[in-house]
């Protein structure tokens, strides 16, 4: 049997559209192992137990790469991390499916090659690369081929995520951006995403509150969040950062110091009782993969 878990993830982090994203410690787990049908799924939603199940299509589509056909498989799946909310669970699904058809058959490609083939998959890899190699990544590809760096993120910075309980699909986040912005607004953006990555690392709240202004992005998909002014509100009130998550719904804050942390957890709670609102840590580690 083959064990895989799979951080979430968090993209973008506001100023870095489709290159920063950061593995989180919550985790999709799946299992694969040989089954007498052609496939069977335990644990997913019934609505994905089908063939077209991301984790199957993943593992296939590795198969079909190496020159393999595709065995009987049973999959399960274990998973903290709620789809459409922008914590990347696709590309655990993804992530999760190629790195365990690379361990079934043995293929030996190391994490930038599966990176390439996730990316493809998704469309972007600033998901995949954070599930893969785990903590903050910024990621571009030359070509296709990816071309990733870590960086650290300050453990004086606590994360607040607010789920709600409605999804924002991803297609309809990305079909309302313009499709191009001016040399200012291109400048104005770059400056803050290099500059964020420093924030993060220092733990700098203050640099953060300066560069956390996104114009690429943010302002058009605040309109399909319609809680989003009230969160903002609320953790501004807190002296705190807010940020979308990937495409949505869910919103980040990130915060200096757990007892603040705690605080707005609490209000947050309080005030959405049927959202997940969770503090969350950077996880270090992506994706693992074990065979028993
Ligand atoms: N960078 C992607 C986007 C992430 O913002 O559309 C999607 O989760």
């Amino acid at each position: 049997m083959i064990s895989v878990s799979v951080p979430a993830t968090s993209a973008n982090l506001g100023v870095g559209y489709d290159v920063l994203g950061l593995a989180l410690d919550l985790k999709a787990r799946f299992t694969f192992e040989t089954s007498t049908q052609k496939l069977e799924i335990v644990g997913d939603d019934p609505d994905f137990a089908n063939e077209q199940n991301l984790i199957y299509q993943a593992f296939a589509t590795f198969a079909k790469a190496i020159h393999q056909p595709v065995p009987n498989l049973r999959i399960t799946v274990d998973s903290d991390i709620p789809s459409s909310r922008g914590l990347g669970s696709s590309a655990t699904c993804v992530v999760g499916g190629i790195a365990a058809a690379n361990a079934w058959f043995h293929a030996g490609w190391d994490r930038t090659q599966l990176l390439k083939l996730a990316a493809k998959m998704e469309g972007h890899p600033d998901n995949a690369a954070p599930a893969i190699f785990g903590q903050l990544c910024a990621t571009i590809l030359a070509d296709t081929e990816p071309i990733v760096r870590q960086y650290p993120v300050s453990s004086q910075l606590q994360l607040v995520t607010f789920i709600p309980d409605y999804a924002v699909s991803t297609a309809e986040a990305r079909q309302i951006l313009p499709t191009t912005m001016t040399y200012a607004d291109a400048a104005y953006q770059m400056g803050r995403c290099v500059l964020m990555t420093r924030a993060l690392a220092d733990g700098d709240l203050r640099l953060l509150h300066q560069v956390a202004h996104d114009r690429m992005q943010e302002p058009y998909r605040a309109t399909l969040i319609p809680d989003y002014q009230a969160v903002r509100q609320l953790v501004t009130a807190a002296n705190s950062v807010l940020l979308i998550s990937g495409s949505g719904s869910t919103l980040l804050a990130i915060v200096e110091g757990a007892t603040a942390a705690r605080q707005l957890q609490a209000a947050a709670s309080q005030q959405w009782p049927a959202w997940r609102v969770q503090i969350v840590q950077p996880s270090t580690e992506g994706v693992r993969v074990s065979e028993s």
